[in-house]
């Protein structure tokens, strides 16, 4: 029996420099994809795959991250007051239980390993789900993390979700090899982070959604800088891989990456098409701009 997923760890301590200066006085997790939070729809994600429990690693300038997941007293009242039941249902639904979310900093940023593991009093002795915010899952289907959740639950151990990157970014990503590159669950057979260029032992870039045993926090305690000169995750996990099994999880949804600026317009172009209330209207639009 393994043990089930209960807790994601959200890492939302970024400074957003690429998005300067939009990002001064807004987080980035906060800029919205059509009308959800960037953050918002990665908590949707993981919501969906039987998540209870959300924490934030977040820093200076965030608050605002932790009042979108509060309830609004003077917002729900005025909507209720004017009878926008619709809006009032919304949020209501949107908003997760009593308890249900954690808030602690990353001090320094000194890279994702060590955000990771400013999360290791609140995660505990159980596996958890990591999410990396800037990267937009999209399927029609059940969801990256409802998948890797499923291919926990029959093998166990750590699991990192893949996709295939032109070979000519992958020094941009961790890059993982399998024994089946083929397979949708496949043993991970080697790990690195940012490879020099023409030194991938693939194609298959580390998209942001993780399952982890709670042993990666002792890995992380002593760990040192790697990659730009960063506490890399992918180092420990590279450590970890050595005493417990990893499994790679190939996601073959559409993958935005909201922290460039390409990544988030693509999505925001891609997530309003699929809207019945916007999609047509949008395509319309877009068709005009085209012709310009
Ligand atoms: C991090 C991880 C990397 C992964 C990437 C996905 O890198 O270290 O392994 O491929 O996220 O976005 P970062 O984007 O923080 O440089």
């Amino acid at each position: 029996m393994t043990k089930r997923i209960r807790k994601a760890v959200l890492p939302v301590a970024g400074l957003g420099t690429r998005f300067l200066p939009a990002t001064k006085a807004i987080p980035k997790e906060m800029l919205t994809i059509v009308d959800r939070p960037v953050v918002q729809h990665v908590v949707d994600e993981a919501r969906a795959a039987g998540i209870e429990h959300f924490i934030f690693v977040t820093g200076r300038n965030k608050a605002v991250i932790e009042d979108h997941f509060d309830m609004a007293y003077e917002l729900d009242d005025t909507l209720a007051k004017r009878n926008k039941v619709k809006e009032l249902e919304a949020l209501k639904a949107d908003l997760p239980a009593a308890g249900a979310t954690s808030f602690t900093r990353q001090q320094a940023p000194l890279g994702l390993g060590h955000a990771v593991w400013c999360a290791r009093e609140i995660v505990g002795e159980e596996p958890f789900a990591l999410l990396l915010p800037d990267m937009l899952h999209y399927s029609q289907g059940k969801g990256c993390l409802a998948e890797m959740i499923e291919a926990y639950d029959q093998h166990g151990g750590n699991h990192i979700a893949v996709a295939p990157v032109p070979e000519d970014q992958t020094h941009q990503y961790g890059i993982v090899g399998v024994q089946d590159a083929k397979a949708k669950v496949s043993k991970v057979t080697g790990m690195v982070e940012k490879p020099p260029k023409g030194t991938a032992p693939s194609n298959l870039h580390i998209s942001g959604r993780y399952i982890l045993q709670p042993t990666i926090f002792n890995l992380l305690a002593n760990q040192e800088k790697g990659a730009g000169g960063e506490i890399q995750l992918t180092d420990s996990m590279i450590a970890l891989s050595r005493q417990e099994p990893f499994y790679a999880v190939r996601f073959d949804g559409e993958i935005y990456d909201a922290g460039s600026k390409i990544g988030f317009l693509a999505a925001n172009v891609a997530y309003a098409l699929d809207r019945g209330d916007l999609g047509p209207q949008l395509r319309a639009e877009i068709e005009k701009l085209l012709d310009r």
